[in-house]
């Protein structure tokens, strides 16, 4: 940092609503700043913009240069405002009057976390939406993201379009069958590898787990009230190696993984996507017993472990459970945390967490809007969903989290795919250009017809004529003629 703490930057908001983002921090700048490309707006008639890139322009933030002794950088969003707003500002001087103000003090003596960093999942439905893309449009979305940690779906979970896991024969203990499947090498891996070249630093990958293979699981589903079987123990276990092993041919590595997404979901009766249940006992007994051995002697034993995955009501217990057995403990280096109800949940449970295991680090591994069955699935644009982003990551890494990795990093305009039809909200939206429309004849006959409507309002019907005989085609659009009289004959 540049300044000294002695002095302050007095900021004036014109609006309640502005969202700064104060750039302290010293930057590791090139010298020269190149110019920032602005955000090209679209109003989506919800309560602020949103951001449109294409294949040729995406906004763009560039590292700056630090700023000269005595000034700061200022980037600032506001809801009828720019979009990360980079202004230069002088800090005023030691005793100077600052206007009346906010204030905050800023102890630069006091350090507490190291951060690990930002990111988003790799799920089979993100990979999907990105490859929807023309080439150069998936450059656009995945250069300057900046993020650096992603998290994969070890086998399908809800954001996948069928439900499948690496071994779906049954009885297969030995894992002859193990084998990646086209979610991973047509969709997961190529998005992954495009990130990580593109990206200036590694990517932090880590893997959670949905659902064991039905056959190992008390209820034989993907999904439900179900758990694994006590003699599957050991085979849940191997299936992380090959897991493992599988990406190393690949040429992908994972930094870690997670035991179990939401380990509680499989204890709720009828749950409706993928899911497997655990208690925190039952954790422990596994990591203690099987996991962890397996990832050892199986060469994995760098590859960080987290425990729990769920949401803030598990804490501290789930740690205490687990982490207070030294057997398991031994396996484990983290605690991975989910966003979904936390506002029924103080975050000084994260902290007495810390302080109870300070050599456990907490990192944030999912979040999103739109999940709540009375919520609406996608808000493009919407500013309450921004700021309850902001305000959740600014609390949690006050209470110890050392990062925060969002759900699907993009979903297309419906939420999804998602098989269960859990649609939910992204922070990129992929919007494939038209929307298909009915269109229906009541003859069925040689002329079959198909219609959409483009993103800039018009409409487009394509007809395919397999007659032999010359036929007039007449579109009528519900109740008014619209588009008439189309001779279809060459
Ligand atoms: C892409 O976006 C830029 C900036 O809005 C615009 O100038 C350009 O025409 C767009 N390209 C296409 C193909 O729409
Ligand atoms: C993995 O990397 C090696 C060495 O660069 C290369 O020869 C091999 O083809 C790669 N394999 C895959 C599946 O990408
Ligand atoms: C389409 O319509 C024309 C008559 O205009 C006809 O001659 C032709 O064979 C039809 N079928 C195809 C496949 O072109």
């Amino acid at each position: 940092m540049k300044a000294s703490s002695s002095r302050s930057a007095s900021l004036s908001s014109s609006s309640s609503s502005l969202f700064l983002f104060l750039a302290l921090f010293l930057l590791y700048g090139h010298g020269y700043a190149e110019e920032d490309l602005p955000c090209i707006p679209k109003d989506t008639g919800h309560s602020s913009y949103v951001c449109v890139c294409n294949a040729t322009y995406c906004d763009t933030l560039h590292r700056p240069a630090v700023p000269p002794e005595g000034q700061y950088l200022l980037y600032s969003s506001a809801r009828n405002g720019g979009r990360f707003e980079k202004t230069l500002g002088f800090f005023a001087g030691r005793g100077e009057a600052v206007p009346r103000s906010v204030e905050f003090i800023l102890d630069t003596h006091t350090s507490c976390q190291t951060m690990m960093g930002w990111g988003a999942a790799f799920t089979d439905s993100a990979a999907y939406n990105i490859l929807s893309l023309s080439h150069a449009s998936q450059d656009q979305l995945l250069r300057g993201l900046e993020y650096n940690l992603g998290r994969l779906n070890m086998g399908g979970c809800d954001f996948s379009w069928r439900t499948y896991t690496h071994v779906d024969t049954p009885g297969d203990t030995n894992l002859d069958t193990f084998a990646l499947q086209p979610e991973d090498l047509e969709y997961k891996i190529p998005v992954v590898k495009r990130a990580q070249a593109m990206s200036e630093r590694p990517i932090k990958l880590f893997a959670s787990p949905w659902t064991a293979p039905p056959w190992m699981k008390t209820n034989n589903d993907y999904h439900g009230f179900g758990q694994l079987k006590e003699e599957m123990y050991q085979p849940w276990a191997r299936y992380f190696v090959r897991f493992l092993d599988d990406y190393a041919a690949q040429n992908i590595t994972f930094w870690g993984l997670t035991a179990q997404n939401e380990p509680l979901d499989g204890y709720v009766p009828g749950f409706s996507f993928s899911c497997m249940g655990w208690t925190a006992e039952q954790q422990r007994k596994w990591v203690a017993g099987n996991l962890g051995p397996a990832l050892r002697e199986g060469g994995y034993g760098d590859v960080v472990l987290m425990i729990m995955d769920d949401q803030r009501i598990n804490l501290p217990s789930w740690p205490q459970v687990v982490l207070g057995d030294p057997e398991a403990a031994q396996y484990v280096q983290g605690i991975a945390l989910h966003w979904y109800m936390d506002k029924y949940f103080t975050p000084e449970v994260l902290t007495e967490t810390h302080e109870l295991f300070p050599d456990y680090f907490i990192l944030g591994t999912e979040a999103c809007e739109g999940d709540g069955p009375l919520e609406v699935d996608v808000v493009p644009g919407s500013w309450e969903r921004l700021e309850a982003y902001a305000r959740d990551i600014i609390v949690d890494v006050n209470h110890w989290v050392t990062g925060w990795v969002d759900w699907n990093l993009a979903l297309d305009m419906t939420g999804g795919p998602n098989w269960a039809e859990n649609f939910v909200d992204a922070a990129i939206l992929v919007d494939k250009g038209a929307v298909r429309l009915s269109i229906t004849s009541p003859h069925e006959g040689k002329v079959s017809a198909a219609a959409f409507r483009n993103p800039d309002g018009t409409y487009a019907v394509v007809l395919l004529n397999r007659s032999d005989l010359e036929e007039m085609v007449t579109v009528q659009e519900t109740q008014v003629l619209y588009v008439v009289q189309v001779n279809t004959g060459d």
